[in-house]
């Protein structure tokens, strides 16, 4: 679901602070690293690799939790859904960029590649360590705001054309009839902002002695923060 970018998308970039947080940044990164040296300035390009990749965590994290569930038969307090949502939000972002970009062959390759690694090397992630799986995402979040800026950039200077929203954006965020293109990546910044703080607030959770309480805490916390809660849920 879409996120209400009330706060300051850019004000978000948490300190790494012990192993698996130092862990999580560096494989941020590299990943980082090698995406620039593919896509270069090709934002639009960029967007649909990477938000193919982007819905992966999600589904798995909350594959994961539900099995979780199942196993300790003991509720999720709302965590479920959460990352299923999340899951959600990023595939909407890549049906909207795809009306947007077409990718070429190498880089629907590198998507069918990227999708198994991902899913693999995720989910085994996040079985052993949840935290550094939500940090990761948390980090990977935090460059895609910063992508997302960039591109805001090219936009505003005129190397990309901003060209109208597509229908299925203004639905999904409802934007206004006239809106664009830079409106769209606005709102998508916005979401992965939302995104970035819930995960690593959703690892802090598991830092804390009371760890139920904690994530009845985080999911509080979005229930009640403008910023982060749903728009839909609260409009
Ligand atoms: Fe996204
Ligand atoms: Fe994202």
């Amino acid at each position: 679901m879409p996120h209400q970018g009330t706060t300051d998308p850019l004000a978000g970039h948490r300190r790494p602070d012990g192993f698996r947080s130092r862990l999580a940044f560096a494989f941020t990164k590299a990943l980082r690293f090698v995406a620039d040296s593919f896509f270069a300035k090709r934002y639009g390009h960029r967007a649909i690799v990477l938000e193919t990749v982007a819905g992966v965590p999600g589904m798995v994290g909350g594959m994961l939790q539900h099995f979780r569930s199942l196993r300790r038969m003991k509720d999720d307090e709302g965590w479920i859904k959460i990352l299923l949502d999340e899951a959600e939000n990023e595939r909407m972002h890549l049906m909207t960029f795809i009306e947007i970009a077409q990718p070429n062959w190498f880089e629907r390759m590198i998507v069918l590649f990227a999708q198994g690694a991902f899913f693999f090397g995720y989910g085994f992630i996040y079985l052993i360590s949840p935290i550094t799986a939500h940090r990761i995402v948390g980090y990977f979040e935090e460059e895609a705001v910063y992508s997302y800026t960039q591109y805001l950039k090219q936009i505003d200077e005129g190397v990309v054309e901003n060209t109208p929203a597509p229908k299925i954006a203004i639905d999904y965020w409802d934007l206004g009839p006239d809106a664009r293109l830079r409106d769209v990546v606005i709102a998508v910044r916005a979401d992965e902002a939302g995104h970035r703080d819930v995960n690593h607030a959703l690892a802090d959770a598991y830092l804390e002695p009371d760890r139920d309480a904690a994530r009845r805490d985080v999911i509080r916390a979005l229930d009640a923060s403008p910023a982060l809660a749903p728009a839909r849920e609260t409009a």
